[in-house]
């Protein structure tokens, strides 16, 4: 097997400043990130706040990259950086950074998709993972279904009309008077329920469509709890957290596996903070595998913002030599209609 090069990334694109050594086999040598604990004074991630946190972090972060991994400058091959979406001033960072580092050695810069490097951390997980494969990306602003034809060329094939996914988790969740975010403390609290209990409705149910709806489902969900008094809420909460989880995931399980299987795909691989929660994981995974087709999530650790999977969706971009030019700009564009 031929020798792999190395590349450094760096993902700035929200609250963590991460850098990361991973060699081109998906190996990873180092993954460093450093958090920002200054915005909880704010309840939200401050951006102008997070762009000086970043200046501030970024150096350190390299220079402790390369200490702990051994690895000299000389011998990186390349740069990666996420550049969309995010902050704007978070991206232009990490981008400056990058770019200082490609053009003071001389080496090829590659830009990619902060979303699609979510996906692309199902790779650290498992290397041996060939297209075409299908990706679901569900997050608390995302809810896209992608076909990946090759590890370049990808279409998305389905994605939410209104609500994403996670963001019907958290709304739920604070109509109950629960916390934030609300999908771990739902998906808990399922455990114990029973999903039919209460048949919410199922947006997009129609042969055909792989786009999803959450508004009918967000709204019968409100409605419902609105008619409830304290007391009855709290005896209903777990079989409600069940039913309510149920009708979130039922689309997305259902589209995934009946386009995977109508194309003949043999792997989904889920990405986002929703790929957390545990029904998804297991009631989709009992879905395709009744088809044959496998389903992939990365380690939890993987699946935080981080740079080890910004170099690996640049790994495929390195191997084909698509490299952007020094004067490439970061957006703060929402999806992932760029790789
Ligand atoms: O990808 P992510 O960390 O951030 C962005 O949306 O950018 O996703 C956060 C979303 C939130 O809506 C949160 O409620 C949801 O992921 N989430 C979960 C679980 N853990 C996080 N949803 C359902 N079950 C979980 N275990
Ligand atoms: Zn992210």
């Amino acid at each position: 097997m031929k020798e792999p090069s190395l590349i450094l990334a760096f993902e700035s694109s929200c609250d963590d400043t991460s850098v990361a050594i991973v060699d081109t086999h998906y190996r990873v040598l180092v993954n460093l990130s450093s958090a920002q604990p200054q915005h909880a004074a704010y309840g939200g991630v401050l951006p102008e706040l997070a762009s000086r946190l970043h200046i501030n972090n970024i150096l350190p972060l390299t220079h402790n990259a390369l200490q702990q991994s051994g690895i000299s400058p000389s011998e990186i091959d390349a740069v990666a950086v996420a550049i969309n979406p995010g902050l704007i001033g978070s991206l232009v960072v990490g981008l400056a950074f990058a770019k200082s580092w490609a053009w003071a050695r001389g080496l090829p810069l590659i830009t990619v998709n902060h979303l699609l490097s979510h996906i692309f951390a199902n790779f650290i997980t498992d290397p041996s993972i060939k297209p075409p494969f299908m990706a679901l990306v569900v997050s608390g602003g995302h809810t896209e279904l992608i076909w990946f034809k090759t590890m370049l060329d990808f279409e998305i094939v389905g994605k939410t009309v209104d609500d994403a996914a996670g963001e019907i988790f958290d709304k739920a969740a604070k109509a109950m008077g629960l916390g934030f975010p609300g999908g771990p403390i739902i998906d808990q609290l399922a455990k114990s329920g029973n999903p039919d209990f209460i048949q919410f409705p199922r947006g997009l149910n129609r042969k055909g469509n792989y786009n999803f709806s959450y508004s009918g489902t967000k709204t019968a969900i409100i409605n419902h709890i609105r008619t409830l008094s304290p007391s009855d809420l709290q005896a209903q909460l777990p079989d409600l957290a069940a039913s309510i989880q149920q009708a979130i995931i039922d689309p997305l399980i259902k589209k995934t596996v009946t386009w995977a299987r109508q194309n003949q795909i043999g792997d989904i691989l889920l990405a986002g903070g929703v790929a957390a929660n545990s029904a998804l994981r297991q009631q989709l995974t009992e879905a395709a595998d009744k088809y044959k087709i496998k389903v992939h999530f990365p380690g939890l650790e993987l699946c935080m913002d981080n740079a080890s999977m910004v170099a690996a969706a640049a790994i495929p971009k390195y191997l084909a030599g698509q490299f952007s030019p020094l004067d490439v700009n970061a957006f703060s564009l929402k999806g992932t209609r760029f790789l």
